[in-house]
């Protein structure tokens, strides 16, 4: 059977494209019939090949590591836009956003923080300037009220929603980049409540979420200090908060 047959078989929709990337990837027939395996058992396409396009970007994603979304594109558009002397991205995973505002933004100070070890060897293989810790903890206090834009992608899967995920996310997305607790709120909670503590007068923070979740989580911007809008662009929602000056 063909490459593009068993991928086909295995429920891939773009088995030819698939296929395509999976001979690119592979340094040898056995390594090819390792990396059909691999995808065929379920494993996300990107942890097979070992990178994602972002952005149009060429991101490295190890195994585990949330894979980059395109929805949220619209994050390192808007903190662009901003043109920052210091940014965060915070909760980076495999620093998908922090590498895009690397390269658009050479000029500006770029730092990454995240909660797991994976995830943090993963992006320090795309940018520099990586630290492990919770939220803001994890970050230089030089920083505090010296950075212009925060951008967090934080995980905002309600608990029990997870289940209902497909299982490339479900099963080989580390839990932590997922679970957003109850409500799916809990972290970006936390991020607004600190951001004011390390945000300059006049910064922004701006955070991905659900359209059904962006009335609780702009209440969640306002009620930690910030001026908040909700920003929509066709399948993205996003949260932009400014700390006033
Ligand atoms: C939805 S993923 C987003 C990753 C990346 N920003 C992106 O857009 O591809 C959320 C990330 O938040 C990290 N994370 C979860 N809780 C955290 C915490 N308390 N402090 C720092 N990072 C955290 C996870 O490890 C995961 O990498």
């Amino acid at each position: 059977m063909s490459t593009v047959d068993r991928l086909r078989a295995a429920g891939c929709v773009f088995a030819e494209d698939e296929a395509a990337l999976l001979h690119e990837a592979a340094v040898s027939p056995e390594h090819l019939e390792e990396l059909v395996a691999q995808r065929v058992s379920g494993l996300p396409l990107e942890h097979v090949v070992g990178w994602a396009e972002f952005c149009g970007q060429r991101i490295t994603i190890t195994k585990g590591v949330f894979v980059p979304r395109h929805r949220t594109e619209l994050l390192v558009d808007l903190a662009t836009d901003l043109n920052p002397g210091t940014v965060v991205d915070m909760c980076c995973g495999s620093g998908a956003i922090g590498a895009v505002l690397r390269q658009r933004l050479p000029k500006a100070s770029v730092y990454a923080a995240d909660i797991d070890p994976v995830a943090v060897a993963c992006a320090r293989k795309n940018l520099t300037n990586v630290f492990e810790g919770d939220l803001f903890d994890a970050l230089p206090r030089e920083l505090q009220k010296h950075i212009d834009v925060v951008v967090a992608n934080v995980p905002y899967v309600p608990t029990d929603d997870i289940r209902f995920m497909p299982p490339e996310a479900r099963d080989f997305e580390a839990r932590v980049a997922l679970n957003g607790g109850t409500d799916g709120l809990d972290v970006l909670r936390r991020v607004a409540e600190q951001a004011a503590y390390w945000l300059k007068p006049g910064g922004h923070l701006m955070s991905e979420t659900s359209t059904r979740q962006a009335h609780d989580a702009l209440a969640a911007f306002t009620q930690a200090g910030l001026t908040a809008t909700v920003v929509t662009s066709e399948d993205a929602t996003a949260i932009v908060g400014i700390l006033p000056a």
